[in-house]
């Protein structure tokens, strides 16, 4: 199966992004699955139910969140009507929404897409290990899921590999998102996991991790804020994740991929 994770989209530049290139990937790499970080796409704070539909129409099969899961408040009311819109697992019971979706693939195959949060320099939620190891219980894969994504949205590197360690042989990738920045350890764990540390935004990088440098450098200077943070406008660098796996869900290719933007251009040399 061809799955392709794409980082977190930031702004305009950033659904642009998306909705120019996901097509033509999907049929050039031909995927059978994308799954889309979606928590900074609207105006760099959270999604919007016409942002969703977007990512949907574009060719997402599903859209993970984050610490910025609810900025735009109807996301607390839609997610309920969007199915493939998927929050941190390890909110607390009766926050709206799924943080686990069983999600037919455009192969038809079952993929379950688990987004849970790191808790290193984050919000003190419920232990993620705990609710990720009780969905993968639940769901062998290669018994209950043909592929299992999981997206470990958080700040602490330590973290997210040591949840990549977690769901070896478990899952068929873990990816890190949050950071913003793509780091160049994917590789696939010893059990067939494949691992990112931080797989990137989608967005411009000639910024401060998505945002127009101006305000960011001020706070760091000054320590007052003075306006908000605006998601920065020029090409943004579609940073993801290429896995290809076998039979059993696990993975056996991983590669990064980086299109247009600022950054050196990657793409999966296995998908030609
Ligand atoms: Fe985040």
């Amino acid at each position: 199966m061809r799955i392709l994770f794409i980082g977190d989209i930031v702004g305009r530049s950033g659904r642009t992004a998306l909705s120019s290139r996901l097509p033509g990937l999907i049929t050039e790499w031909k995927l059978d699955l994308v799954v889309v970080n979606g928590e900074n796409a609207a105006g760099g704070f959270g999604i919007t139910e016409a942002i969703y539909n977007e990512f949907i129409d574009a060719g997402a099969d599903a859209v993970t969140l984050g610490n910025h899961s609810w900025d735009q408040r109807e996301a607390l009311v839609f997610i309920e009507r969007a199915p493939r819109l998927i929050r941190p697992l390890n909110y607390p019971a009766g926050t709206p929404g799924r943080g686990a979706a069983m999600i037919e693939a455009k192969n038809g195959a079952r993929a379950l897409v688990i987004n849970a949060m790191a808790r290193i320099f984050m919000d003190p939620l419920d232990d993620p290990f705990a609710a990720i190891d009780r969905e993968l219980a639940a769901c062998p894969l290669g018994e209950g899921a043909d592929a299992i994504v999981v997206d470990f949205h958080g700040e602490a590197t330590s973290e997210k590999q040591a949840m990549g360690c977690f769901c070896d042989g478990r899952a068929s990738l873990v990816v890190g998102t949050h950071t913003h920045v793509p780091t160049a350890d994917h590789r696939i764990l010893p059990a067939r996991t494949a691992f990112i540390s931080d797989v990137g935004m989608t967005g411009d990088f000639d910024s401060v991790i998505g945002m127009n440098k101006d305000e960011p450098l001020n706070r760091f200077l000054r320590k007052i804020a003075t306006s908000r943070f605006e998601p920065a406008s020029g090409p943004a660098t579609l940073c993801g994740l290429a896995v290809e796996t076998d039979a059993k869900g696990l993975a056996g290719k991983v590669a990064p991929v980086r299109l247009g933007g600022g950054l050196e251009e990657a793409r999966p040399g296995f998908w030609p």
